[in-house]
């Protein structure tokens, strides 16, 4: 492939996005959460294009993103716990997971064979000025190579797939800066992926307790126990460093990057990917990480940190 190239967010980099889409091209585009590699979700090609840019294990199904949540109503069974919860979180950083409904026109490759497909409609003014400019449904996982940590900015896109896709659109860093929370609601609300929108909110709108994931279930990312690793060895609960490593800290403490100083669980999300970039450089072999308070969105960053600590097979 020819050198990736990047757009600006303005009105010519919105149109040649679109284009590119349009064409089954791959571009790396801004949401609120992260980064995501955007194709056409209803062309065989283009998400075969995705799997192949990111090595990504092609049975891990991608969430298909709209520009508006009456879109949805095309591709799945719609309820009122959907229409509930996209009141309530769309556009913004919550997944549903709902039934396919026959005639969606989806790739099969989007589901990876599931009879559920996963629905997003993002916040981020440039996601949704490129759907709406494509004018249909674009599947996206987060922009990195499998099993590595999420891009919050362009940099972080061209960093791991430089060459490997056909266009960035720069739209500065994300706000959320961590992945939406996946809900599946084809049977009792179920967390299949803690994330950007906290539990507890959701255990308000639903009016119930979620259930959770049980294991060995399909459900969400979960199921690829390490992701979002460095190449560094990640230690978490760490209260000081050992040898060789760098400290990422968390409220008011001596440390290499403070996920945040005042202790503040939104802007740590936010930091989070970022700061572990920042300490994937040669010559660190460990970064211990303090120990993060596990309610609000505490819980989503532990998630990431537990799978950017567990143990690795692709070395
Ligand atoms: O914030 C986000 O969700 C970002 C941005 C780009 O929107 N996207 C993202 O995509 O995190 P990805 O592919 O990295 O993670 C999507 C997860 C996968 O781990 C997959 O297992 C799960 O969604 N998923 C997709 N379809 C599903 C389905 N039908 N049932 C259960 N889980 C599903
Ligand atoms: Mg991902």
């Amino acid at each position: 492939m020819a050198e990736t190239e990047v757009l600006q967010g303005d009105r010519a980099g919105i149109v040649r996005a679109a284009e590119l889409l349009s064409e089954g091209r791959l571009i790396a585009l801004p949401t609120e959460t992260v980064y995501g590699l955007a194709g056409d979700a209803r062309s065989d090609a283009a998400v075969a294009r995705i799997y192949q840019a990111k090595g990504r294990p092609s049975f891990n199904p991608l969430i298909v993103h709209l520009a508006d949540t009456a879109d949805a109503k095309a591709y799945v069974l719609w309820s009122d716990a959907a229409q509930r919860l996209a009141d309530a979180f769309w556009p913004g950083p919550l997944t549903l997971v709902l039934p396919l409904r026959a005639g969606h026109g989806l790739s099969p490759l989007v589901t990876a064979g599931l009879d559920t497909v996963a629905l997003r409609v993002p916040a981020h003014p440039l996601a949704r000025a490129v759907l709406r400019a494509f004018g249909g449904p674009v599947a996206a996982p987060s922009a990195n190579p499998s099993g590595r940590i999420s891009p919050t900015s362009a940099a972080h896109v061209l960093a791991g797939l430089s060459g490997r896709i056909d266009a960035v659109i720069d739209g500065g860093p994300c706000d959320v800066g961590l992945e939406s929370t996946i809900l599946g609601l084809a049977g009792p609300p179920t967390l299949l992926r803690p994330g950007g929108i906290p539990r507890e909110a959701l255990e308000i709108a639903t009016g119930c307790p979620l259930a959770d994931a049980t294991d060995g279930q399909i459900t969400a990312p979960g199921q690829m126990t390490s992701h979002y690793a460095p190449g560094a060895r990640v230690r978490l609960n760490a209260t000081q460093t050992r040898a060789g490593e760098v400290m990422l800290g968390f409220g008011p403490m001596a440390c290499d990057l403070n996920l945040s100083e005042s202790g503040d669980l939104v802007q740590a999300a936010a930091n989070l990917f970022a700061h572990l970039h920042a300490l994937d450089r040669p010559g660190i072999t460990g970064i211990a990480v303090a120990p993060i308070p596990d309610t609000g969105l505490g819980a989503a960053i532990n998630d990431r940190l537990r799978r950017a600590a567990a143990p690795r097979d692709d070395g």
